[in-house]
């Protein structure tokens, strides 16, 4: 071995066998120069003001220059109106000294533009509307309004916290030009007595910053932006995922902001800020009347303050002065980003759907994902060979434990090159494929974007011939370290290593694979184990020239991009991609699925797996899970049962743990932990058609798959901390268990007095609002179904989803107060994109009390399915019904037998055979 490969692998080992977070790689806001510089901005002092002679119209958007009394720089303000109660705020400098970066790849496209009047022009500010929603602009001190239904719902501004550093140039100054302050000599522009300057160049981190042994040489100094929002009537905000934190972001008075840099903490801890391996810049301000959003559209370091109702001075006059009221609540944040330009986007609900919505207009949502990708996946680091991996598919058959994948972490390759299987390991991995397939399971393998640095490497070689990789600014590839050794790293901003990187997916560059084969990508924070804080210096240049600095959360998506898209061609655009990624920023929901990373076989990481998935719900990303079972540690079995149960309720359902991890497949533990699993995994095989239809509405509406409690229940304040709890879709309500030992739990039903929910399993009943002590064992978590609603499902539990495609379904009905309920099915062939070209069904599901009904949403589809209709269950039927008539086009009329059971107040219908592809109606006869 040589000095260097020693090194490298002491150093994984560190990286993997020490204790918890060593904060010490992680920078904290003092530590970062401008964050350090934002935070200092005193509040009520903006020097920004609006020149009032050049504000201008152009269709959609009002423009107007910002002048910066400190500094004499100009800059150009434009307020867009966007469709669908959308306002796009971007500020940017008149002239700079070189083009700033603007996020590219976030949005999905050209946001669509909406009608914008003038209906107001004073000399001190001026006032558009746009549909429902109005803006005002104060010219000095400068500060945008805006307003919904006529509410003032966010404020930009307010607090005078925006902060733009214009570009400037390092000038010398002489030891003794200065020498009152205490200034860094070296590195200070020089400021005229009419305008003071921003104070950037005191900050000893301007033009240079060191972090550990790391230097960020920083050649365009410093050129960070800040803009604080006050949401007046908001009691918490949500959202700026990933931390492993309360899903209500908690005020960062006193403590450090929250970070937004996607970085690989290695054992990271609960119940904090710090930054972890994805970054979504979208915020939503939430109070009983009204949710109201903010996409900072920004890709570089950010920081995000959050202050409270509770810690509000200065603000809470700001407000009380606006809307003349006595004490609101108020949440305020301010974003900090390091490079960049001002571009915000305010989504002004009104209701949380409404704000959820607004985001996946801009940014898309998750495209309809194969069924089997919401089965249950087994993972492990590593399934060691070919017969492991057959043994292990064999050993869930003869359990009868449904499973759909198959993964492979990194120790399939050939010493870490990707695309190289290990042939020991590995002889044939056609025939482990095929082994798979032939009981309808698929292999998902990993993909990390670190190339080996191995001149017997493919891929290195043709990256270091094609100038492929990632530089330094003088030009030499970049190299660091990562799980081969000495690594260096693709561009992906690079459109021909886009393509280049694509290609090698292809079955015929990918030997050994088949578009059965899916796509694991981890690594992309980029995780570095010898950079600074584990990740790229940003001072590198990218594709274009741009600086690591200006893209660094954006990286990771442009990989999963490539991978997603590279699917979608493997297959001739006819099997739907599926592509897990670690890191994460806005958008990332078009390509892949997302998991919570390295977590610990602890119950608070159970906990807060919980809180992490609604927050990348919210923020786009609902094909969100955690490994199961603990990555770190081993869980006992009271544990790993509570980890099942509760990520069967999770969108991704994936098991997964550390390679010095003991073996855990479901029946490592004894025979009743087995069963107990074996029943959560069927219970989540038993909801699949519910799931499936949630993303399609997702994939169609831009709902989150997994919603919070107050997504419905926009006015209760009960619901607004609760992230124990969560809805999936709005029919059914999930408290897992996430304490040891206990024989109760405390559930909080939500509903404003008018929803009712009922347990899934005994059906009995629990009035709203409120939190009940509702008794558990350890084979049960309480699930519920909202009355009201309907919610199809199959009964007949096979190994995989493939096996259970044809199978019959079973409708769940509950009736509501007023005996009515609905719902909806979505049915298509489960894995090609021929359901863009019609060839699905989609149901509207109806009970009036007396007759249950199922009708197409949408006219044009049409699908030939073997399934049918098994079952009905009326929950809180009406009385003395006896029986029942089906009537269809192609079964006629057909008298169907109804079974009343007192015990748990459902009536049965039998075999009603009908066609899921058919309309039908079934009345009940008393
Ligand atoms: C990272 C991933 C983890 C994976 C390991 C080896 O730590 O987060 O899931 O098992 O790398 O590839």
């Amino acid at each position: 071995m040589t000095l260097y490969v020693r090194l490298g692998v002491l150093l994984l080992c560190l990286m993997f066998f020490a204790g918890a977070v060593d904060r010490n790689n992680f920078k904290t806001c003092e530590q970062s120069s401008f964050c350090r510089r934002c935070r200092k901005v005193e509040a009520g002092k903006t020097p920004y003001e609006v020149v009032p002679m050049t504000v201008t119209q152009n269709g959609s958007t009002l423009q107007a220059d910002l002048f910066n009394k400190d500094t004499g720089v100009n800059f150009i303000l434009q307020l867009t109106a966007l469709k669908d109660n959308i306002f796009r705020l971007h500020i940017n400098e008149k002239s700079p000294l070189h083009k700033r970066y603007e996020v590219e790849n976030a949005l999905q496209d050209h946001p669509r533009q909406a009608e914008l009047n003038i209906a107001e022009s004073q000399s001190d500010h001026v006032t558009v509307t746009s549909g429902p929603s109005k803006a005002i602009i104060h010219f000095s001190p400068f500060r945008v309004d805006l307003y919904s239904d006529d509410h003032l719902v966010v404020s930009a501004n307010a607090r005078g916290l925006m902060r733009f550093e214009h570009l400037r140039t390092k000038t010398v100054k002489q030891p003794d030009d200065d020498s009152s302050n205490n200034k860094n000599p070296e590195e200070t522009e020089a400021s005229s007595p009419e305008y003071p300057g921003d104070g950037a160049e005191d900050d000893p981190g301007a033009w240079e910053e060191n972090f550990k042994s790391h230097q960020d040489s920083k050649p365009h100094g410093p050129e960070a932006i800040a803009l604080d929002f006050s949401f007046p009537g908001a009691e918490h905000a949500y959202g700026i995922p990933q931390h492993a934190d309360s899903f209500a972001l908690r005020s960062t008075k006193g403590t450090d902001p929250y970070r937004l840099y996607n970085l690989d903490v290695f054992e990271y801890e609960i119940n904090e800020r710090m930054a972890l391996y994805g970054s979504i810049p979208v915020l939503y301000a939430h109070g009983k009347d009204r949710t109201t959003g903010v996409f900072w559209h920004n890709a570089a370091e950010t920081w995000v303050d959050i202050l409270s109702s509770a810690d509000n001075n200065v603000v809470e006059s700001i407000v009380n002065f606006v809307s003349g009221s006595v004490k609101k609540p108020q949440v305020d944040a301010h974003f900090m980003s390091e490079s960049g330009v001002i571009d915000v986007f305010f989504l002004l609900g009104p209701k949380p759907l409404d704000a959820f919505r607004q985001y996946t207009i801009l940014t898309g949502t998750a495209p309809l994902p194969q069924m089997f990708t919401l089965g249950y996946h087994q993972s492990r680091w590593n399934y060691n060979d070919q017969e492991d991996v057959a043994q292990i598919a064999d050993k869930f058959d003869f359990h009868d434990i449904p499973m759909d994948t198959i993964w492979l972490d990194i120790e399939w390759t050939d010493n870490k090159k990707y695309f190289i299987w290990d042939s020991r390991k590995f002889p044939n991995p056609l025939e482990m494929v095929q082994n798979l397939t032939s009981k309808g399971r698929k292999l998902i393998v990993i993909i990390d974007p670190h190339i080996k640095r191995d001149s017997t490497y493919y891929v290195h070689n043709d990256a270091t011939a094609n100038n492929y990789y990632v530089k330094h600014a003088d030009g030499k590839d970049y190299e660091g370290w990562c799980w081969p050794g000495a690594s260096s790293y693709l561009d992906f901003f690079d459109p021909k290593v886009r393509e280049y990187f694509g290609e090698q997916y292809s079955v015929e560059k990918f030997q050994g694979t088949t578009n059965d084969v899916y796509i694991w990508n981890d690594m992309n924070e980029p995780s570095v184990f010898n950079g600074p804080e584990i990740t790229m210096p940003k001072d590198l240049i990218h594709y274009g020239g741009w600086e690591h600095r200006d893209v660094h959360n954006l990286n990771c998506m442009m990989y999963t991009q490539v991978t997603y898209d590279a699917l979608y061609k493997r297959s001739g655009g006819t099997l739907r991609p599926f592509v897990l990624t670690r890191g994460h920023f806005a958008g990332s929901q078009r390509s892949a699925a997302v998991w919570t990373g390295d977590n610990a076989a602890e119950w608070e990481h159970l906990r807060i797996s919980y809180p992490m998935c609604l927050s990348a719900g919210v923020a786009g990303m609902s094909f969100c899970g955690a490994d199961v079972g603990g990555f770190f540690k081993n869980p006992d079995a009271e544990l790993f049962i509570r980890w099942n149960q509760a990520g069967a309720w999770l969108a991704f359902f994936r098991q997964h743990s550390h390679i010095d991890t003991k073996r855990r497949e479901p029946w490592t533990f004894n025979d009743e932990t087995t069963q107990i699993v074996r029943d959560a995994i069927r219970i989540r095989y038993s909801y699949l058609p519910y799931w499936y239809t949630l993303f399609r509405e997702h994939q169609v509406s831009g709902y989150p798959v997994m919603r919070p409690l107050w997504a419905h229940y926009s006015g209760e304040t009960e619901t607004f901390a609760v992230d124990d709890h969560l809805l999936v879709g709005d029919a059914i309500l999930v408290r897992p268990v996430f304490e040891p030992s206990v024989t109760e739990v405390s559930v909080y039903f939500p509903g404003e007095g008018r929803d009712t929910w009922y347990d899934v399993d005994t059906m009995q009943e629990h009035k709203t609002p409120g939190a009940t002590r509702i008794p558990v064992t350890l084979h049960k978590i309480p699930v519920y179904q909202r009355g009201g609603t309907i919610v199809p499902r199959k009964m007949r539990i096979r190994r995989s989803t493939a096996a259970m495609k044809n199978d019959p379904y079973t409708l769940v009905v509950i009736a509501d107060a007023e005996g009515n309920a609905s719902g909806k099915l979505y049915i298509d062939d489960e894995s090609s994109f021929e359901y863009r070209h019609g060839k699905y069904v989609y149901l509207r599901l109806s009970f009036d009390g007396k007759v249950l009904k199922s009708g197409y949403i949408d006219n044009l589809a049409n699908l030939e399915t073997a399934s049918w209709l098994e079952r009905v269950d009326i929950a809180n039927p009406p009385k003395g019904v006896k029986s029942a008539k089906l009537t269809s086009q192609n079964r006629g009329t057909v008298n169907l037998e109804a079974k009343y059971n007192t015990n748990n107040n459902v009536l049965t219908l039998r075999k009603p055979g009908v066609n899921m592809g058919e309309e039908w109606s079934i009345e009940l006869v008393n």
